[in-house]
């Protein structure tokens, strides 16, 4: 019988996982989560979260809603790359507004991550979906389509984040309604806050070539040059978030 064991980082290829692409997501996600064990039986069936030893009181709509989020901060991640990799071009180089949106992508990667950890330390399993944009179809027309983009991109995360939620009171899940409601939805308000006042001010100043360079340029002294976090703690808990934060990384 083989008796569930815990390798540390183990990156050697087990006999009996698959020659995939599946092996190679989990040999990456192994680098930035704790340690799992690739050759349990079990490891990569469907039954993996059903009879994981360290489940409890999570139901399977729950993980499944976790799971569909984690999907959608890694479309977000790659909506901004999409954008960061627009305001590079050398025909475009606009280096405040790359910065910015290369930024706003390391943060959606991190918000995918604190839930992929999540779902692994609630004893649920990680289904990464795939992520549905074509970042060959969006041509970016602009400073202010790409904000504009943003900011209702950044409301329909919180819509989503808000539906999972649902799903957690149903079930009563506290755990998940706490770790949305205590960190994700007060960040994800002050980056539709944020988002929302950019796409303001491009509005006002135009899209005249010297509005876009004096926007981009206002926005690199701000935001990139500062720093990716330039907001100041405007709420209670943020400290406590914060700390949050840094704990989720285990
Ligand atoms: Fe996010």
């Amino acid at each position: 019988m083989n008796l569930f064991k815990f390798p540390k980082f183990s990156l050697l290829k087990p006999k009996n996982a698959p020659n995939d692409l599946s092996w190679k997501i989990f040999k990456y996600i192994s680098t930035i989560t704790f340690p799992a064990d690739y050759s349990h039986p079990h490891f990569f069936s469907s039954k993996a979260s059903a009879g994981s030893i360290g489940r409890s009181s999570y139901h399977a709509e729950v993980e499944k809603a976790v799971n569909e989020q984690i999907v959608a901060e890694f479309n977000a991640m790659y909506m901004y790359l999409s954008m960061a990799s627009y305001f590079g071009r050398t025909d475009v180089a606009l280096p405040g507004c790359y910065g910015f949106f290369m930024d706003m992508h390391i943060e959606e990667h991190e918000h995918g991550l604190i839930f992929l950890n999540y779902q692994n330390m609630r004893g649920g399993k990680v289904v990464l979906g795939n992520i549905q944009l074509a970042p060959d179809k969006i041509c970016w027309d602009g400073i202010r389509s790409a904000f504009a983009t943003a900011a209702e991109m950044e409301k329909s995360i919180k819509d989503k984040l808000l539906a999972v939620n649902c799903v957690a009171e149903k079930h009563r899940d506290y755990g998940v309604i706490d770790l949305i409601t205590s960190y994700f939805i007060p960040a994800q308000d002050r980056s539709i806050c944020e988002m929302s006042r950019l796409l303001q001010r491009i509005t006002k100043m135009g899209k005249e070539g010297v509005a876009e360079y004096l926007f981009d340029k206002e926005v690199h002294t701000a935001f990139v040059q500062k720093g990716p976090k330039p907001y100041i703690p405007d709420y209670p808990n943020a400290e406590k978030d914060a700390a949050n934060k840094k704990d989720l990384y285990i």
